[in-house]
C-alpha cells in the first residue's frame, strides 16, 4: 500500500513578534524540531491519530479539497508524529498545517508548490488563530531563516537571509501559557485599539530593533547579540504578553551575563511558552537551569522547511 510521509519545521522569531501582524517586519528561523504526516488509504473512512488533530484535520482536508477540486477525500489514515511542544511558541500548529496539506498534495500525485502548500497552511492558521500573520507557516513551508512582512492580506514579502554562521541558542521552556496564540493576539489588539499611539510607538521600536537584528545576521554591523536580545525582550514585556514568571526568570539570567526574550506569543496568566536565550559561555546557562530545575535544549537553526521523508 502507497505511504506518504511528510514533514515540516517548528520555528523560532529572533524579533518581530506581534508587530508582525501590524504589518512591521519580523526575522523568523526554522529550528531541528520536526512534525511529520503519513498518510496512506483506509477502508474505515476518515482517520486521525491522535484524535486531538480531528477538527483541524478535517478542516484541513476540506480546505485543501476545494483548493485542488477533489471530490473526495474520505478514505484517509492520518498519522501525526511531533517533536514540537504544542502549544509553547514554536509553530507546532503551523508545522501541522503546512505537514498535512504537503503529505496530501503528494498522496494525490499534485505537483509539489511550496507557493501553493503556504496558501493553503496559511488559511488553516486562520481557522486556528484568527489573524494571523503568516509568518509561522511561511517559515515552516521555507525553511532556514526568513525575513518577513505581511504589506496587506493578499501582499505578503518575505526573503530567505543567507546566515552564515550564529552563535549557541538554547531554548527553555517556561511553561504552556494559559492563552493560546490567537487569544494573545486579541490581547493586543484590544490593547492597540485602545492605546493606538503608545502601541504604534512600541511597534516602531520594534521595528528599529529587529533591522539592527538584520544588519547583525548580515554581518554589515557588529552589535552586540545580548543587546539585542535584551532590548527584544523589554519591549515584548511593555506589550504586556510576557508572565511575571517569565519576566523574573530572563532577569535571573541577565544576572548572569546571559540574555533571553520569549519567541512567539508569549503568555501572561503562567508560563509564556519557550524563550530564546543566550550566553557567551553557555555553561553558565546550562549550570543555571540545571540549579533552577529547568528544560532546556540546544537548538539547530536554519533548518529545512517542508520536505518528503523516506517511506
Ligand atoms: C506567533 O508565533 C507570532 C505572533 O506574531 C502571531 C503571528 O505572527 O501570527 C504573535
Amino acid at each position: 500500500m502507497r505511504v506518504v510521509k511528510v514533514s515540516a519545521p517548528g520555528k523560532i522569531i529572533l524579533s518581530g513578534e506581534h508587530a508582525v501582524v501590524y504589518g512591521y517586519p519580523a526575522i523568523l528561523a526554522a529550528v531541528d524540531r520536526r512534525l511529520f504526516v503519513e498518510v496512506k488509504k483506509s477502508k474505515a473512512g476518515f482517520e486521525i491519530i491522535p484524535q486531538e488533530g480531528g477538527t483541524l484535520g478535517r478542516y484541513a482536508l476540506e480546505k485543501i479539497k476545494g483548493n485542488l477540486k477533489v471530490k473526495d477525500l474520505r478514505g484517509l489514515k492520518i498519522k501525526i508524529d511531533s517533536q514540537i511542544p504544542i502549544g509553547c511558541g514554536m509553530g507546532s500548529s503551523a508545522a501541522f498545517a503546512v505537514a498535512i496539506t504537503a503529505a496530501i498534495f503528494e498522496f494525490l500525485r499534485k505537483p509539489w508548490k511550496p507557493e501553493k502548500i503556504n496558501e493553503i497552511a496559511y488559511e488553516i492558521e486562520k481557522k486556528q488563530h484568527g489573524n494571523p500573520s503568516g509568518g509561522d507557516n511561511t517559515i515552516s513551508t521555507y525553511g532556514g531563516f526568513l525575513w518577513y512582512r505581511k504589506e496587506s492580506e493578499g501582499l505578503k514579502i518575505f526573503r530567505p537571509l543567507e546566515v552564515k554562521e550564529l552563535p549557541d541558542f538554547f531554548l527553555i521552556n517556561t511553561g504552556k501559557p494559559k492563552e493560546n496564540t490567537g487569544e494573545m493576539v486579541t490581547m493586543v489588539k484590544n490593547l492597540y485599539l485602545k492605546f493606538p499611539t503608545r502601541i504604534e510607538e512600541l511597534f516602531r521600536k520594534m521595528e528599529t530593533v529587529t533591522k539592527e537584528f538584520l544588519r547583525f545576521l548580515l554581518k554589515e554591523e557588529s552589535s552586540d547579540l545580548k543587546e539585542l536580545i535584551m532590548a527584544n525582550e523589554k519591549l515584548l514585556e511593555s506589550l504586556g504578553v510576557v508572565s511575571l514568571k517569565t519576566r523574573q526568570l530572563i532577569q535571573k539570567i541577565e544576572k548572569i551575563g546571559g540574555a533571553a526574550k520569549i519567541s512567539g506569543a508569549g503568555g501572561v496568566k503562567k508560563g509564556s511558552g519557550i524563550i530564546l536565550a543566550y550566553h557567551k559561555d553557555p555553561q553558565f546557562l546550562l549550570n543555571f537551569t540545571q540549579k533552577e530545575n529547568l528544560d532546556i535544549f540546544k537548538v539547530k537553526l536554519g533548518v529545512e522547511g517542508v520536505r518528503k521523508e523516506n517511506e
